[in-house]
């Protein structure tokens, strides 16, 4: 089955543990919410399915379509079809927007792109989030306002069409207009081949991206699952009791004596 399944994946970063056994699981179709309280290892995460090499995995398989991607390189994650949002805010002196799609796109196919499919996939795209051609030939995020980088980073994600987005905090500091045009390239990308992973605060986003579920995060851990209304209730009472459920639940003991078998 096309999935995403990870299965009690512990990491640490500078000898501190951040992940203290995560579970998900995300078929393909799907888009999932992540929420909760600021450092608790949402973008830890996010981070650690796209392979930044900052944080270590302790325990855990991150599998994707049956496969462990844990062992890869960041850059293979990606020619397998994990795209995370932000990952590239590097300036690129001298590469223009529309040559870097075209090498992402080729180190992720590992084909040469055939200019005028590129081409009318890259105006279809353009179209979708409002912007003019002119766009892609401005040097990749040389003084790229927030809202221009997040939405070319949605311009990035429709070009190289990955299994999985993983978005972290898209949504924030962007205004209503971009915040709508960034949901709109979401939502044309849902479909059968497409998953989605978003990290948010707020409901916000949620009412135009509708999730198949929402997860909330709290030490490092999903506590709670559920539809859209989890959401909802956020928004409406905060995070206080969800802090309190996950304090009353038992604590998660690391051993490094794991079945699961990965990286010690
Ligand atoms: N590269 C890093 N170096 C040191 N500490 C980190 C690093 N990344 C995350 N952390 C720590 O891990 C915890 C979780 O952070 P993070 O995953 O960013 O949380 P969230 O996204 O839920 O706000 C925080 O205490 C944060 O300071
Ligand atoms: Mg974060």
């Amino acid at each position: 089955m096309k999935e995403l399944v990870i299965k009690d994946l512990w990491a640490s970063v500078n000898g501190e543990m951040i992940l203290h056994g995560v579970n998900l699981t995300i078929p393909r179709g799907e888009i999932h919410a992540i929420m909760g309280p600021n450092g608790n290892g949402k973008s830890t995460l996010a981070k650690v399915i796209a392979g930044a090499p900052e944080y270590l995995v302790e325990r855990g398989e991150v599998m994707l379509d049956g496969e462990n991607i844990l062992n890869m390189e960041a850059d293979e994650r990606a020619r397998k079809g994990v795209f995370l949002a932000f990952q590239y805010p590097v300036e690129i002196p001298g590469v223009t927007v529309a040559n870097f799609l075209r090498l992402a796109i080729q180190a992720r196919t590992g084909e040469e792109v055939q200019f005028m499919a590129f081409y009318t996939k890259l105006q279809k795209s353009l179209a979708l989030l409002q912007w003019d051609e002119s766009w892609v030939n401005r040097y990749l995020n040389e003084g790229f306002s927030g809202g221009e980088k997040k939405r070319n980073e949605i311009l990035q994600m429709l070009m190289l069409e990955p299994s999985i987005a993983i978005m972290d905090e898209t949504d924030s500091g962007l205004d209503i207009d971009a915040l709508k045009v960034v949901c709109q390239g979401v939502n044309a990308m849902r479909g059968e081949n497409f998953s989605a992973l978003i990290v948010t605060h707020y409901q916000r986003i949620l009412d135009m991206i509708e999730p198949d579920k929402v997860h909330i995060m709290v030490d490092g851990r999903i506590v709670q699952t559920g539809d859209k209304s989890l959401a909802t209730k956020l928004e409406a009472q905060g995070y206080e009791w969800v802090k309190d459920y996950a304090a009353s639940l038992p604590k998660p003991v690391f051993s490094a004596n794991s079945p699961s078998g990965a990286v010690l």
